[in-house]
């Protein structure tokens, strides 16, 4: 871990918007599936340098619902490139002791790279070193209407009371419920919104937009982003 980083302040879930592969691609003249690959080896040194902070959970937005609407070509070779990544990076994650988990309609996904997920999320299911949450058919307004109709199921079943809804509620029917809200937001490559990431739990999360895209976001890049965090006041509405 960097030494400018104490450990108090080192985030315990951080979660990225992995964007600007399109445009490192377009810079160099080169297809965008190029920049999504050299994305993928950002993703490796971002799972590495979690490990070295120290850093518990990190979701990635890897692919969102509205995604879906990019030509089918850029769609199976991202699909394409999950599998392989999936293949390559598993034996890190067992190394690490990392588990690996999906938040997202997974249902949408093609079989082989559900296959795939499948395999390795159990085959890591035990670990608890860390935790690699990959977003993938991810919408944040998706999430609230998948949580929404399980909580009406409940109260047309009669096991919950529509008064006894509250907060907890919500949280407890999204798709990971147990994991901790991000306490960090890393956005890559400039633009200022959260393209319907994890509506519900970025309430009270700090923000980091970095101008650097995606495929050039490294371990010195993180370690700015940490630092940015580490210097945060949080204060969740109250004057502490
Ligand atoms: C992010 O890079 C990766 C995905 C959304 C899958 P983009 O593909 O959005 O890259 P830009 O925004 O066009 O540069
Ligand atoms: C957000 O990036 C989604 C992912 C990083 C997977 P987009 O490139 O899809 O978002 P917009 O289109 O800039 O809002
Ligand atoms: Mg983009």
């Amino acid at each position: 871990m960097s030494a400018a980083v104490p450990p108090a302040s080192v985030p315990r879930h951080v979660a990225i918007i992995m964007d600007g592969n399109g445009r490192w691609a377009r810079q160099r003249k080169l297809p965008r599936l190029k920049g999504h690959e050299r994305g993928a080896e950002s993703v490796r040194s971002a799972i590495r340098s979690c490990r070295d902070a120290g850093i518990q959970y990190l979701t990635l937005y890897a692919f969102s619902v509205e995604n879906w609407s990019r030509p089918k070509a850029e769609i199976n070779g991202l699909m394409r490139l999950l599998r392989t990544f999936l293949r390559d990076r598993a034996q890190e994650l067992h190394d690490d002791h990392v588990r690996l988990r999906v938040t997202g309609r997974m249902q949408d996904l093609p079989a082989a790279v559900q296959k795939a997920l499948n395999r390795v999320m159990a085959d890591t299911a035990a670990y608890e070193r860390g935790t690699l949450i990959l977003a993938l058919s991810y919408g944040g307004r998706a999430e609230l209407v998948d949580a929404t109709r399980r909580i009406a199921a409940e109260v047309k079943a009669g096991t919950l009371a529509p008064d006894a809804i509250d907060e907890q509620t919500i949280a407890d029917h999204l798709y990971l419920p147990d994991v901790p809200d991000p306490d960090l937001l890393i956005r890559t490559s400039g633009e200022m919104r959260l393209s319907n990431f994890l509506l519900w739990q970025l309430s009270y999360s700090e923000l980091y937009v970095t101008d650097v895209l995606w495929p050039d976001f490294r371990d010195d890049e993180f370690q700015r982003a940490l630092a940015a965090y580490a210097g945060r006041h949080r204060r969740y509405g109250g004057l502490a």
